[in-house]
């Protein structure tokens, strides 16, 4: 069955909902067990779930069990109403506490939100035939989302699968884009793996999982332009070209609302082998982490002379204590990490001015600070200035110079992964949203902030000029006090 109809099963009358042909049709009729319906705004993705949902319970009765997730409760709003409106239509019934519609024949669908991601703990243990994961790019991280999936089985053998949907950008465009588009970027490509799924807290099972990305196009969404032809025309006047091409055509390659719009690897990575004059300055910076990665990078100063304009920053190699994992450290010791230091700086034969790094390594809660315990290894750093948004708009100059002040090595791939996605604050639009993988960046600002050369000339408004002008100069008032002692000394 792939439509719904209003007795669930009845096709003699008008199907209540049916998918529409092409990815609609292909996602509700997909046997892999994890996809990925995204790209176009309005593409109709949360319909597709919708529908999927309604056909999934109706072919299972009440061995089908749901569980419909978005990021924040206040974004699950508007999917329930829509589950509502056709639920009520087959005689549904919602538990507003609970949240939670039951179906006819007994088949129940929860509505969660994983604000924390701790917060996917709590469904551990359960057993989901469909897991639906809307808007997923809003998951800074996949951990929530591959902790669920540890939930989506049945033990009455009902064929289980994950639904994930999104659009570019967000905090995940990163991983959602490694994960499902790059190994396919038109989709409809079955990638196995085999994984480790966590079925309760600590407990482990290895498992084939399979996944696809099936692309949303807004071209497929014709009952959308049907009747709404405006949309389009919205979509155009709502931002730039990049975002306008993300969300109509599905783009993941270009995205706005990035922190560092200004940033482009054809502009800003240097290949090939770099030949770094011995008497350049040079020096190195870090962002220290332990459960979380740490980073360091090596820069030089140009003199002007080759590869970039006088004073720039090229940042000319970086170690990034990751377990491979977006967002997970290595848990290394401080001595340790010094000792890799050195040891890759004797290979290097650099010789550094000096080193500077985040200033909370200098906090001692009670033992060795980790800059103490650094220096015992032979490894030394001064204080990085942490001005958030001083760091942010000294890296941002520095970007959008015409001829940039700040370059990257191709061989910095952590830099390069990472700083294109990071995304703008909700609340704080000045930084960036510090949910995401920034120890990279955020060395990097160390780095720049040990060197801001860069000022803006003051800015001089014409009433400042008019009244500088009105202003005597100082030999007027110099010859205009002279003149009043003159006249003071001829009163006596
Ligand atoms: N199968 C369908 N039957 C009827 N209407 C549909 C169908 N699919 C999509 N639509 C219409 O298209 C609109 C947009 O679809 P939907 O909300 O699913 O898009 P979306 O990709 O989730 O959008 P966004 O990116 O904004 O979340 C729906 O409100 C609905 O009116
Ligand atoms: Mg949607």
């Amino acid at each position: 069955m792939s439509a719904l109809y209003p007795n669930l099963g009845d096709s003699r009358i008008t199907p209540i909902w049916q998918p529409q042909p092409g990815p609609q049709t292909d996602l509700v009729t997909c046997p892999v067990f994890e996809v990925f319906y995204g790209g176009a705004r309005g593409g109709g993705k949360t319909e597709a779930s919708i529908g999927d949902w309604f056909l999934h319970s109706g072919q299972w009765g009440e061995r089908a069990a749901g569980l419909f997730v978005r990021r924040k409760l206040t974004q699950l709003s508007d999917a329930i109403k829509r589950f509502r409106r056709y639920g009520a239509k087959i005689g549904a019934k919602w538990h507003e506490q609970k949240k939670e519609l039951t179906m006819p024949n007994g088949a129940v669908l929860k509505f969660a939100y994983l604000e924390r991601d701790e917060d996917a703990e709590e469904y551990q243990g359960h057993e989901y035939t469909r897991i639906y994961v809307e808007e997923v790019t809003n998951f800074p991280f996949p951990d929530p989302i591959m902790k669920l999936k540890g939930s989506c089985r049945s033990s009455a053998g009902i064929p289980c699968g994950i639904r994930l949907t999104g659009n570019p950008g967000g905090p995940g465009h990163h991983w959602v884009k490694a994960r499902y588009i790059d190994p396919a970027p038109k989709g409809y490509l079955v990638i196995e793996q085999l994984e480790k799924i966590e079925i309760e807290d600590g407990v482990f099972v290895e498992s084939i999982i399979d996944r696809v990305f099936i692309p949303a196009k807004l071209k497929d969404n014709k009952e959308l332009l049907r009747n709404d032809p405006g949309y389009v025309q919205r979509l155009r006047e709502t931002g730039s070209a990049a975002l306008v091409k993300a969300w109509l055509e599905g783009d993941w390659d270009g995205v706005d609302g990035t922190f560092f719009s200004e940033f482009s690897e054809e502009k800003h990575v240097l290949r090939g082998v770099l030949q770094l004059p011995p008497h350049w300055t040079k020096f190195r910076a870090m962002d220290w982490g332990s459960a979380a990665p740490f980073s360091v990078g090596w820069y030089a100063v140009s003199d002007g002379e080759i590869l970039a304009p006088r004073g720039a920053l090229i940042k000319y190699a970086e170690w990034y204590g990751w377990n491979g994992q977006p967002n997970k450290g290595l848990k290394m010791s401080a001595d340790s990490v010094a000792r890799g230091i050195i040891n890759r700086e004797k290979d290097m034969k650099q010789r550094l001015s000096y080193g500077v790094a985040d200033p909370s390594i200098f906090s001692n809660n009670g033992g060795p600070s980790i800059a103490e315990m650094m220096l015992i290894a032979g490894c030394g750093w001064i204080r990085g200035d942490n001005a958030r948004q001083a760091g942010w708009e000294q890296m941002r100059k520095r970007l959008a110079a015409d001829e940039p002040l700040l370059l990257f090595h191709e061989s910095c791939e952590h830099t390069i992964r990472t700083l294109p996605y990071l995304q703008h604050d909700d609340k704080n639009p000045e930084d960036l949203d510090t949910d995401a993988e920034d120890h990279a960046v955020d060395e990097t600002r160390y780095a720049v902030m040990s060197r801001p050369t860069l000022r803006d000339k003051p800015k001089v408004s014409e009433t400042d000029l008019t009244k500088a002008r009105a202003m005597p100069t100082i030999n007027e008032l110099l010859a205009g006090s002279i003149k009043a002692r003159q006249m003071e000394e001829q009163r006596y």
